[in-house]
């Protein structure tokens, strides 16, 4: 079977910084420790005025296209994944795809677009439509180019302000990636939940306790629905685990969680148990509430034990790094945490050809899905093109009142006149709803 994934990906972040532990955490009055160690940000990307979904993901379609020398001819599809859509009607796409027209002189009257909707794990339901596009012989040798892009802000005051990003990942899926090989394993946790809700409404409403416990749960139903495919799973299999990343903190549970449940059975589990005793079974406890006690102080053990915190380094902490320089970028946050691992792997000399990686994405109202995929020969050539430490640098860093302004800015509903912060510089840039996307 001819190999199918991730050929190339460009990632674009918002022009501006928000520093949580010298602005957010002094004007809040709170320990800047809470954002650094605790949720574990360092900073917020953030869009300057004429930056938004559809700018963003056409500046990262654009470097993609660009880089890999492509002509719209060469894309089948566009299918953008958002969870900031301004349009009920028009998807997004359709918008990115009249900035690319404007630079080529081809267009994409040719190309299927599309607007994936189902929160964070959108971006990731994106890749597998193209996947199976391509696999079902659809697409007339073309490539799918999917981007993720997400202007992911709360309301002042809100707790989930401190985790908010801004940015875009483009990815172009086709065959014989030099990537990541995307593979037919896969497995999902879904349920109607309410704890994370946008219906017509600029900000999110959000009950921020309920939903981490939320994606906790829909991870282990969806781990569990990976191994009826995958068989079970060592810790060994998988060199590196980038999970969806609203922000650091909540990765460090959902990691302790995977981990708890890929030992069991295996020689991993069986030394655990010598060291700190069997995880406990719900057959043993008369409540919920005791039997999730007894979870927690078995997982809070383990973390703290040798052999999981080497793991923890070498299969989870890689793909922080990105993440925790520009906060939540929702549908593209996974697809960061991914580059994020593969550019430690870079940068450290690690050897990823042929290593396995296990994707876990998840989406709030609410789904996750666990996918395996393989690191081809190439990774570290495209890996390389990525120029994202140096837009990290290259960020404006606002002071505190400049964050209200330009907060005020986003939101719709409030009329703001605020000077732009940085230039657009060859790149789209939105100037009022009548000139979209145009080229400065
Ligand atoms: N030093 C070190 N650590 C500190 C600290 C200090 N001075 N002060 C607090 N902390 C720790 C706390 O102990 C806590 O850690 P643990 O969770 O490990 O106990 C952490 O910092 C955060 O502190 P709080 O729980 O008090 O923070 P909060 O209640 O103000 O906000 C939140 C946390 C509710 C998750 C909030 O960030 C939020 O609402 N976020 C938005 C929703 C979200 O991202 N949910 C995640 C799951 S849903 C999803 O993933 C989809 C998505 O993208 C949105």
């Amino acid at each position: 079977m001819t190999a199918v994934g991730i050929d190339a990906m460009e990632i674009w972040t918002g022009k501006l910084k928000l520093d949580l532990a010298e602005t957010f955490a002094p004007a809040q009055g709170d320990d800047p420790g809470k954002y650094t160690k605790g949720l574990g940000l360092r900073a917020s990307s953030f869009p300057d005025v004429y930056e938004d979904i559809v700018t963003m993901g056409a500046n990262a379609a654009h470097r993609l296209m660009e880089r890999k020398g492509l002509t719209p001819d060469d894309i089948g599809r566009i299918d953008v994944a958002t969870e900031s859509a301004f349009d009920n009607s028009k998807p997004v796409s359709t918008y990115i795809a009249g900035c690319l027209e404007q630079v080529y002189d081809e267009n994409f009257h040719h190309a299927n677009k599309g607007e994936r909707k189902f929160a964070c794990i959108s971006g990731t339901q994106s890749l597998d439509d193209a996947y199976n596009w391509i696999r079902a012989g659809r697409n007339r040798g073309r490539a799918a180019l999917v981007i993720a892009t997400d202007t992911a802000l709360y309301a002042r005051d809100d707790p989930g302000e401190a985790t908010q990003g801004a940015g875009a990942v483009a990815m172009l899926v086709d065959e014989d990636p030099n990537l990541v090989e995307l593979s037919t394993e896969q497995g999902y946790g879904s349920a109607d939940e309410t704890d994370f809700l946008k219906p017509n409404q600029q900000f999110p409403s959000v009950d921020g306790k309920r939903s981490v416990n939320v994606y906790l749960a829909r991870m282990r139903e969806a781990l569990e629905d990976f191994a009826e495919v995958a068989g079970d799973i060592h810790p060994g299999d998988y060199e590196m685990i980038p999970f969806h990343t609203p922000f650091p903190g909540m990765v460090r549970k959902a990691a302790a969680l995977g981990y708890r449940h890929i030992i069991r059975g295996t020689d991993v589990g069986d030394l655990m148990a010598e060291e700190i005793g069997h995880q406990p079974m719900r057959s043993d406890f008369e409540t919920d509430d005791e039997f999730h006690a007894a979870i927690k102080e078995y997982t809070d053990a383990l973390t703290e034990t040798e052999r999981y915190q080497d793991w923890y380094s070498n299969a989870i902490e890689p793909t922080l790094e990105i993440s925790r320089e520009v906060g939540n970028w929702y549908t593209g946050s996974v697809h960061i945490a991914r580059a994020s691992g593969l550019k430690h792997a870079r940068e450290n000399g690690l050897d990823l050809d042929d290593a396995r990686l296990l994707v876990a994405s998840y989406g709030s109202g609410a789904q996750a899905e666990v996918h395996a995929e393989t690191v081809v020969p190439g990774w570290e050539e495209e890996i390389g093109a990525l120029d994202i430490d140096e837009q990290i640098r290259n960020r404006y860093d606002l002071s505190f009142a400049e964050y209200e302004q330009v907060h005020d800015v986003h939101n719709h509903e409030t009329e703001t006149d605020v000077e732009e912060f940085t230039a657009p510089e060859n790149e789209f840039a939105f100037d009022g709803w009548g000139r979209m996307g145009e080229r400065k």
